[in-house]
């Protein structure tokens, strides 16, 4: 006997009355066995109580809507727009004793059916439910002249609040014309810490060490040359200084500050900068807002347009460092991007910001590839300075091209619910590679030897030709980028696919090109596949050395 056919003839012992009083058809109800009403009367009172409930609200809205309306219990983020239905639909699912609407629910993978209710003072966001699980299990015992199956069914009922709301989105990236931000005559820094009440004449910023160095004094007379006074915080950039103490730094000087709860405050450096106050941002009161300013190319197409930040974590248990390990989605309230600052970046950080642009070319545009073939030695040359050697608006199109391919992956997927991700190209190998201890590589350089090894891996596939592999290899050599690493042998690329694995929920998803600009995600490469790759690396011209002197 099915809980099924239990719960559904069992509880009509209850609803007949009610039935025929409520439809006056005078339908009788069905003849119930015996079976059904003892294995009934074994069942605990409260879930009797449930079975009945859910069979009550399920004949009472059934009929008048045809189709039942799903909330999914597995998804928190569901809408409660999709719920709205129309008037005539909403008073036909009343109940003379309580005037809140109900909705029916079936969880599509564990076959829960809950009613939820809104509650009376938050109608869109809040809902009380009963939830009614039911599992079957079957035994079959043989013995030498009979089979006998036994199928018990456990049912567990529940009951709870569910609370749905949706975080409104929006942050502007602005595009701030070429070398004004730090001009007073130019509004845009200090307005984008936002309109404040008579007297806010202070402003806080973290600013990169380099940074401050470099554009200190400009910095402080702006805000002076406005009447404003601006407390400083200066954190080191670079990878080594990535971690949860720089944090610290941070909420200690906000603490101190006593940065209110709705005062925005500037971040102004590259992007571990960034990735650290991005982290500070989303803790100090639970949340503040902050302001991003970029001042690398790295920074400028990438760790400035999404809304992810973190730090790396060195576990106190395996002592080891995780790239990024810890960290929040957190948007900040706007970007400001002003391209002058790359002028001040050494050769090697420019190439490395191209890391992160070539990868989104071969991701998604052949346009972007051509612009790179053509025009990216002479810009890492040029800092990304117009040259007689560089059209005006190329280094422009460049950079605008790769913040909208950046926005178009991220934006309809920014809480990253969806695993396989044509921008996550790059970011398999590269974060062991950049965590190899007193490894030299830059994060850009690291997406760019695992970019390549994966053109090397499509070819093994035949998804790509040599001679895309070949042109690929070329324009990352032009760009000044390591395209292979000692650090890249077998057992880190084997465990990189392991870590991918635990970081993509369960599969690798790794994003191959299948041509420049085109991708698929793979999830069955093998230990055999990945020492044939890396053998076939070893055939390609590479640069042997860094800029430091050091093998890659
Ligand atoms: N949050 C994201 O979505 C995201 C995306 C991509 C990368 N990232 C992170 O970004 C980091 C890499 O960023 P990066 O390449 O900007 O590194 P970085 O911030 O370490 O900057 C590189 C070096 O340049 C210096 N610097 C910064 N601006 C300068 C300027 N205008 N002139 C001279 N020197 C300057 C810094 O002090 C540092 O020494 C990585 O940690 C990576 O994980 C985050
Ligand atoms: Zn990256």
């Amino acid at each position: 006997m099915t809980i099924k056919t239990l719960c559904k003839s069992s509880s009509e012992v209850a609803l007949v009355s009610i039935r025929d009083e409520m439809s006056n058809t005078g339908t009788a109800g069905a003849t119930i066995p015996n079976s059904v009403i003892e294995a009934w009367s074994s069942l605990p009172a409260d879930v009797r109580a449930v079975l009945v409930s859910t069979e009550l609200s399920s004949s009472k809205i059934s009929p008048t809507r045809g189709s039942s309306v799903t909330l999914s219990s597995m998804e928190s983020s569901c809408s409660i727009d999709s719920l709205s239905r129309s008037e005539e639909e909403k008073s036909s699912s009343k109940s003379s004793s309580d005037e809140r609407e109900e909705f029916y629910e079936e969880c599509p993978h564990t076959g829960a059916k809950m009613i939820m209710k809104p509650l009376e003072r938050a109608p869109k966001n809040v809902f009380e439910f009963t939830k009614t699980s039911t599992l079957e299990k079957v035994q079959v015992e043989k013995s030498p002249s009979s089979v006998t199956t036994t199928k018990t069914t456990v049912v567990t009922s529940g009951r709870g609040w569910r609370n749905v709301f949706s975080l409104p989105i929006s942050y502007d990236v602005n595009m701030v014309p070429h070398g004004t931000l730090l001009d007073p005559a130019n509004p845009q820094l200090l307005e984008a810490t936002g309109v404040h009440p008579e007297g806010y004449n202070r402003r806080f910023a973290a600013i990169d060490d380099a940074v401050y160095k470099i554009y200190g004094d400009k910095i402080l007379n702006y805000f002076s040359a406005k009447g404003i006074e601006l407390t400083t915080v200066i954190l080191k950039g670079g990878e080594d200084d990535k971690r949860s103490v720089a944090v610290d730094k941070l909420l200690d000087e906000m603490c101190v500050y006593k940065l209110r709860r709705r005062e925005p405050f500037l971040a102004i450096g590259g992007g571990v900068l960034l990735d650290i106050a991005g982290l500070a941002a989303c803790m100090y009161r639970r949340g503040v807002p902050f302001v991003r300013v970029p001042t690398t190319l790295l920074a400028i197409v990438d760790a400035s347009v999404g809304v992810k930040n973190g730090v790396d974590y060195c576990c106190n248990v395996t002592d080891e460092t995780y790239k990024n390990r810890v960290g929040s989605f957190y948007a900040p309230s706007s970007c400001l991007l002003d391209n002058s600052f790359i002028a001040s970046q050494d050769r090697r950080n420019v190439s490395n910001g191209f890391g992160e642009i070539l990868k989104l070319a071969l991701v998604r545009s052949s346009d972007l590839f051509e612009l790179l073939e053509t025009h990216g030695a002479a810009l890492v040359e040029s800092r990304f300075a117009t040259t007689s050697t560089v059209p005006d608006g190329v280094s422009d199109r460049i950079i605008d091209l790769s913040i909208q391919i950046m926005l178009e992956e991220l934006g309809p997927n920014l809480w990253e619910k969806k695993l396989e991700r044509c921008v996550d190209y790059g970011h398999t190998f590269s974060k062991l590679l950049e965590m190899v201890p007193g490894a030299d590589i830059m994060h850009g350089e690291a997406v760019n030897v695992d970019g390549f090894f994966c053109c090397v891996l499509s070819h093994l596939r035949g998804y790509i030709t040599m001679d895309i592999v070949k042109r690929v290899f070329e324009c990352m050599k032009s760009l000044s980028l390591p395209t292979n690493s000692s650090s890249l042998e077998s057992k880190l690329a084997w465990q990189s696919c392991h870590d991918a694995i635990e970081h993509r929920n369960g599969e690798m998803r790794i994003p191959l090109i299948t041509d420049i600009g085109e991708t698929l995600c793979v999830s069955d490469i093998t230990p055999d596949e990945l020492d044939r790759a890396l053998e076939l690396m070893k055939q390609f011209p590479h640069e042997k050395m860094n800029p430091a002197g050091l093998p890659w």
